[in-house]
């Protein structure tokens, strides 16, 4: 057999368990940090580290989790089915049989492991593959080890097995260094020891640890530090809580390296998809959800949170404002307290002002709805202005219907507009008109009942009220 290049190997990702200490109806692995699932990390995390291939093992939910995996990796990742979760070393075991022509050095990781560094993993292979070890493990050292897999060592200090916490000695319990989850092995090696597990043990299941002792008996087991802080395997709500608050910390931190001005780096929530350019200005509680990107000199004030949003360059964000699926243009600003709906396209130095809302919007070049407005399904040119409290009635009860306003056209306050309607070039609707016909290019369009002015009536009106109260 031809010795397979070093930069050649395989990862299998664990995610066949539901995740009982979950508490929860998603399967565990599909629980999400910064917007991305659990297991979605760590796939990720082996693709970026050089696997050449990527295998996950799915089983409980494995609709849902295949679907998540397809959508985000496609071919990039392969699905292997263990049909009863019989432990972790059953589920490598489906997932070597389902294919034996995994060959070189397989990494094998687990799908709840989420904030795993790049080079962590590939010292990993790198040091085994150099050492010719059957198999290189990464430990790491914890004040409260509970829950874990303890490593036992030998006196001349090597790591001779595994044990599980369930299955410790009052001894072993003590021990402080733990089994993260992250093994190198050979692929021919590996083969034949998940061949010899027995579900002898606390649990009855088949342990992949197990396998650790098998390799020792072989020859040296390879071993790197690690820091529990990258390594923390999520097994119920709290631990999720604190994953996701490390890996929200760290990116405040690496954004603000990178040049993007943060105001508070303990509050500001960006998702992992999210792409911020360097000189943009992120205000404090800021959520970034999805995938947005704020390009540079752009302005996203306090409390805002945005969906899936595009912030072009020099655009301002005021603070409160809630957007979805919407791109900001260039220069514009929207807010305070803006709400934006899916698919508001806000041209360049347009602007979206208080207690506003849009939804299926284009808002053209310098237009503005500054005040107190509904703007839904409209087309509106440039330089439009949209006076307070106008409402686009976009809806019969039936269907959605558009609003077109034209170039330079200007609404008066509290107007209604009955789509489907069309105001054209420079038209002019006066306030408090509610208009049910286009209006012509040029023309006005009012209606209002006229108005009629009673003289002296209201000081009448109090006199007779005063007189009244008199006993
Ligand atoms: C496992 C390790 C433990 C280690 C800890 C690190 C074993 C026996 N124990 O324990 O030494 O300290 O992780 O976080 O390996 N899975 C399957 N099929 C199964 C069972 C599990 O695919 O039949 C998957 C799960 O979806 C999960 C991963 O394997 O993603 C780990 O399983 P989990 O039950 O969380 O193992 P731990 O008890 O945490
Ligand atoms: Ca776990």
């Amino acid at each position: 057999m031809p010795t397979p290049s070093p930069a050649t190997w395989s990862a299998i990702i664990l995610a066949a368990g539901e995740g009982t200490r979950m508490k929860s109806s998603r399967p565990k692995v599909l629980h999400e940090i910064a917007g991305r699932a659990l297991v979605s990390w760590v796939v990720q995390t082996a693709l970026d580290a050089g696997a050449s291939r990527c295998l996950v093992v799915v089983g409980h939910a494995r609709d849902d989790v295949e679907r998540e995996l397809s959508t985000r990796f496609g071919k990039r990742v392969e699905m292997v089915l263990q049909p009863e979760q019989r432990g972790t070393g059953d589920a490598v075991r489906c997932a070597m049989e389902a294919d034996d022509t995994v060959e070189g050095r397989v990494l094998v990781l687990y799908g709840d492991c989420p904030l795993i560094p790049v080079p962590l993993l590939q010292d990993l292979v790198d040091r085994s593959q150099q050492a010719g070890a059957d198999l290189g493990l990464v430990t790491a050292t914890m004040t409260d080890p509970t829950g874990y897999g303890r490593i036992v060592r030998s006196r001349a200090g090597d790591v001779t097995r595994i044990v599980e916490d369930r299955d410790c000695s009052e001894d072993e319990r003590s021990i402080q260094e733990v089994n993260p989850g992250l093994y190198a092995m050979r692929a021919d090696f590996l083969r034949e020891a998940i061949a010899q597990l027995t579900p002898d043990n606390a649990q009855g299941q088949l342990y992949l640890t197990d396998v650790v002792e098998l390799a020792a008996n072989r020859g040296k087991v390879v071993d790197l530090e690690g820091d529990m802080a990258d390594l923390t395997g999520i097994n119920d709500q709290r631990d999720l809580a604190a994953a996701a608050s490390t890996r929200r910390r760290r990116t405040a931190e690496e954004l603000a390296r990178s040049g993007v001005a943060v105001a508070d780096l303990d509050t500001l929530y960006v998702d992992a998809d999210c792409e911020i350019e360097p000189g943009a200005t992120l205000g404090a509680n800021v959520h970034l959800r999805g995938h947005c990107l704020v390009r540079a000199g752009a302005h996203v004030d306090v409390g805002c949170v945005l969906t899936d949003v595009v912030v072009e360059r020099d655009a301002k964000v005021l603070p409160y404002t809630v957007a979805v699926d919407s791109t900001i243009g260039e220069g514009a600003q929207v807010g305070p307290f803006s709400h934006l709906r899916p698919h508001s396209n806000l041209g360049p130095r347009s602007k979206v002002g208080n207690f506003s809302e849009t939804k299926k919007t284009t808002l053209g070049p310098g237009s503005k709805v500054n005040h107190l407005s509904y703007v839904g399904d409209g087309v509106i040119g440039e330089g439009v202005n949209i006076g307070a409290g106008t409402i686009f009635c976009n809806y019969d009860g039936e269907q959605k219907h558009t609003t077109v306003i034209e170039d330079g056209a200007f609404i008066g306050s509290d107007t209604q507009l009955i789509a489907p309607v069309t105001i054209r070039k420079g038209a002019y609707v006066a306030s408090g008109t509610t208009v049910t016909r286009d209006v012509p290019e040029g023309a006005l369009a009012v209606s209002r009942s006229k108005q009629e002015n009673k003289e002296g009536y209201a000081s009448r009106l109090r006199a007779r009220l005063h007189r009244r109260k008199k006993p």
